[in-house]
């Protein structure tokens, strides 16, 4: 059910404006990843403290990327030049595509989607950015479907160059042409995919996560693991890579793609466990290991 795009035909009608809904690490990734490609964003969340922390982790990727000379400081400047943040949707209205990375509860997507349906120019594309929900279910919330596909992106969004574009039954070639050649003007490379659980990606991603999570489980030593991995050649070990996904994220993948699989596995309840206790991985400053600045330290 996935197709290497070169059977997608383009031109595509024109996107400058790419609104990003959600200031967490995705969105703010992918509103990044728009701007520094020369598109013209917008950013929005539902308040403004939300909004000022999706801006700050802005500024800094887009300044660690001069640092490191990926672009100039003055290009920098003039990429965070073309990011406006809002929390308003009347600031969307005139975007030609739209990249909701918000919360993963269908109910809140689908309600969304529905306003987004009603505000914006029925050209616009709708893309979510969901690791796990039903394109096709979000999409019901509209009344175009036709214009509701998934973009999904990997963590972290500058540097992995694979972008899934999610083809629901209700979506239409028109939107998969539309995401096709955005993702080719971020640099990166799509692959449409049909919808279904954990898509391509996650569904070969997640069991190799899942055997380091039964491992640490029966007793082995999260360094042991992730250690091997690295010598293997992944650039990070698996229970490294949980905590920068995020443990809630990553259950609630797991959860989707356990559907498929025959073995119980213990994966959800482990880390369902830190997560009651607050430890979300990175972004909390505690998972497997504990975190700061950002920079992984010991393991717990
Ligand atoms: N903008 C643009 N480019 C940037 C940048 C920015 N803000 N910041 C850095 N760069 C460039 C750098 O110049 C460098 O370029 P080069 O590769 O050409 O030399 C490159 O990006 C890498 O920069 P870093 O120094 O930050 O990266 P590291 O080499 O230290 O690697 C890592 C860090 C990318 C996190 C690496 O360990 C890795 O790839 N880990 C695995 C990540 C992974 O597997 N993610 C998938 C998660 S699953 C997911 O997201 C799906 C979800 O549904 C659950």
């Amino acid at each position: 059910r996935a197709t290497w795009v070169s059977n997608v035909q383009t031109p595509s009608q024109k996107v400058e404006k790419i609104a990003v809904l959600g200031a967490g690490t995705m969105g703010a990734g992918i509103a990044q990843a728009a701007a520094f490609s020369g598109f013209d964003v917008v950013l929005k969340d539902i308040n403004d403290e939300l909004v000022a922390g999706g801006r700050a982790r802005i500024e800094k990727l887009m300044r660690s990327a001069a640092k490191k000379g990926v672009l100039s400081a003055p290009a920098a400047e003039e990429r965070l030049a073309r990011i406006q943040y809002t929390t308003s949707i009347d600031d969307l209205t005139d975007a030609d595509l739209v990249i909701e990375a918000i919360v993963e509860k269908l109910n809140v997507k689908q309600d969304v989607f529905s306003e987004l349906d009603k505000q914006l120019s029925p050209r616009a594309v709708l893309a979510s950015n969901t690791s796990a929900l039903s394109i096709e279910q979000i999409g019901s919330a509209t009344k175009h479907p036709e214009r509701v596909a998934g973009l999904h992106f990997f963590n972290p969004v500058y540097k992995m160059p694979l972008v899934e574009v999610v083809r629901s039954p209700a979506t239409g070639d028109a939107a998969i042409r539309v995401l096709v050649d955005v993702v080719r003007q971020l640099g990166k490379v799509p692959l449409v995919v049909g919808e279904g659980p954990g898509f391509l990606v996650n569904r070969v991603l997640f069991p190799y996560m899942d055997e380091a999570v039964r491992m640490v489980s029966e007793g082995a030593e999260v360094t042991a693991i992730d250690r091997a991995a690295k010598k293997f050649g992944m650039p990070m070990g698996p229970l490294e890579l949980l905590d920068v996904v995020g443990l809630d994220v990553a259950r609630h993948v797991a959860d989707t793609i356990g559907s498929l699989s025959p073995e119980p596995s213990p994966t959800p309840e482990f880390l369902q466990r830190l997560i009651d206790q607050g430890h979300l991985g990175k972004k909390s400053g505690r998972g497997f290991y504990l975190w700061k600045d950002g920079k992984r330290q010991q393991p717990v």
